[in-house]
């Protein structure tokens, strides 16, 4: 193979999410995919906490968003909210890798999503400190983003200015930019 693979070039970041619904076998399959991400000693430090459109806690979830967020993440059915383990079970030390080694459960769980044509749009624009209280996160938890997961929808649904960042270009830096030999200096 000579080219970045599908799972990762198809990914993106969308606003607009169709009213479909994700199905309970879809959902599961998104979890059974973080499930088998790599962390030290196997110890797993992720956590999940999910919320359909039919669920009470859809809106405790659209709630703590900034009001930018909830313009567009509300159309999702699905959101989804990580957390870190930052407190590990073995002798209660503090796991600096925690974010880490969630965030790779993360990243299967996105390539999970791409392979069924669902979109992942994350975000971190919500109160962390009042998500704590709100879902009685233990304090050895960290939330980290909440992600809204659907089917693409049709910008055209959503407010003009949200829609229109919808149509930007995605850009990266160059991997030179990025990628040093030997001393960082
Ligand atoms: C940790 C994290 C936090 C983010 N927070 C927000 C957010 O609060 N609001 C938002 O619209 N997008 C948010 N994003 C989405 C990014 O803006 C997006 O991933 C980035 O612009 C790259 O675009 P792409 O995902 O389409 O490749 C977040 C993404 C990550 C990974």
């Amino acid at each position: 193979m000579d080219k970045v693979h599908k799972l990762i070039t198809d990914r993106w970041s969308p606003r607009a999410f169709d009213d479909r619904a994700v199905d309970y076998d879809k959902i599961h399959l998104l979890f059974e995919a973080a499930k088998w991400a790599p962390s030290s000693r196997n110890a797993q430090p992720w956590r999940f906490i999910f919320a359909t459109k039919e669920m009470s806690d859809y809106k405790v979830f659209i709630d703590l968003m900034s009001e930018v967020n909830q313009q567009w993440a509300s159309t999702a059915p699905l959101l989804v909210m990580p957390l870190a383990q930052v407190i590990s079970t073995y002798k209660n030390r503090p796991n600096r890798l925690a974010f880490f080694e969630a965030g790779m459960a993360v990243g299967n769980l996105l390539a999970q999503a791409t392979a069924m044509d669902l979109m992942v749009h994350q975000m971190s624009g919500y109160d962390h400190e009042r998500a704590k209280e709100t879902l009685v996160i233990p304090t050895r938890y960290e939330p980290m983003t909440i992600m809204a997961i659907g089917y693409k929808g049709e910008p055209a649904k959503l407010p003009s200015d949200v829609a229109a960042w919808e149509q930007r270009e995605r850009t990266r830096m160059e991997i030179s930019k990025f990628l040093v030999q030997g001393k960082c200096k």
